[in-house]
């Protein structure tokens, strides 16, 4: 394999890997080589991959975590170390997403808009805490956080969640600044409506079965897949001098 994108040894968070797209990362990067660390809330499912990645002679451990608590993300860190003794990569992956209620933005219960923020924003930056002594003390290292496409055309409905993911657009830049000197890279995506296994169980049959693909330039449904090279390449050499950017993957629904 040509240097650019191999990802041979390279020790890789991604949290939520146990469902979704995060499973999809989990196994294509382990294919190519990478240690592969999948953390989820869920950590039978977590467990369940990184065993099934083993069994085809990949390299992988699987932990639970709840981004949301520190402590947790701490002890995701040390696990990885423990088992692989360093951390070359996060994808920061996990977010409340496919299992929040699509509704007006007047119907929200403030309890859900706080819990929404202290996963997908407070838990991006306890993970990133948690990973940034190793990358920082290897003078080296890959994050890539996981935005949404909803970012840019407002779509409605998850007004928590647009708002976070609009976040994290920001905290990509300022903490990309905060850490270039260490080499570290902080890029972003911003991925479409994804038929993720998790999105398609949670979606309306009927809207699945019927959608048009018309202000796509490409006209088809988006699939996990179609993510898993930009984020093995924001995790590959490759990019080592690409940061603070956030590369919007929808099939050209929205130009960035
Ligand atoms: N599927 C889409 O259409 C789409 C579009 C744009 C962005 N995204 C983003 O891509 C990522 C993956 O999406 P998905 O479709 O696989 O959705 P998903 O809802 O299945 O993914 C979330 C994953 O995170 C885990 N998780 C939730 N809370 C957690 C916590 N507190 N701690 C640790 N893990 C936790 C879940 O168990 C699950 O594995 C998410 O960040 C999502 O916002 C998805």
């Amino acid at each position: 394999m040509g240097k650019h994108f191999d990802l041979t040894d390279r020790v890789i968070i991604i949290t939520g890997g146990g469902k979704g797209i995060g499973r999809v990362y989990a196994e294509e990067m382990a294919s190519l080589g990478a240690k592969v660390v999948t953390a989820d809330i869920d950590g039978e499912s977590a467990e369940a991959v990184a065993a099934a990645i083993r069994q085809s002679g990949g390299q992988a451990l699987g932990v639970r975590v709840d981004i949301a608590d520190a402590d947790s993300c701490d002890a995701m860190a040390a696990a990885t170390l423990d088992a692989f003794g360093t951390i070359t990569g996060l994808v920061n992956n996990a977010a409340l997403m496919s299992t929040l209620p699509r509704r007006s933005w007047f119907e929200i219960p403030v309890e859900e808009w706080d819990k929404v923020m202290d996963v997908n924003l407070r838990g991006l930056f306890q993970c990133c805490r948690a990973v940034y002594p190793t990358m920082r003390d290897a003078n080296y290292g890959k994050i890539v956080n996981i935005s949404s496409s909803r970012i840019w055309d407002g779509s409605p409905n998850r007004l928590h969640y647009t708002t976070s993911k609009a976040g994290v657009f920001g905290f990509t830049r300022a903490l990309a600044s905060e850490v270039g000197s260490d080499n570290i890279t902080v890029n972003a995506v911003t991925p479409g409506f994804t038929l993720s296994d998790t999105q398609i169980q949670n979606s309306d049959p009927q809207y699945l079965a019927t959608r048009k693909f018309d202000d796509q330039l490409i006209k088809r449904a988006q699939v996990p897949d179609d993510l898993v090279g930009a984020v093995m390449f924001f995790m590959s050499g490759s990019s080592d001098f690409i940061s603070g950017q956030t590369l919007n993957i929808d099939g050209g629904r929205t130009m960035h």
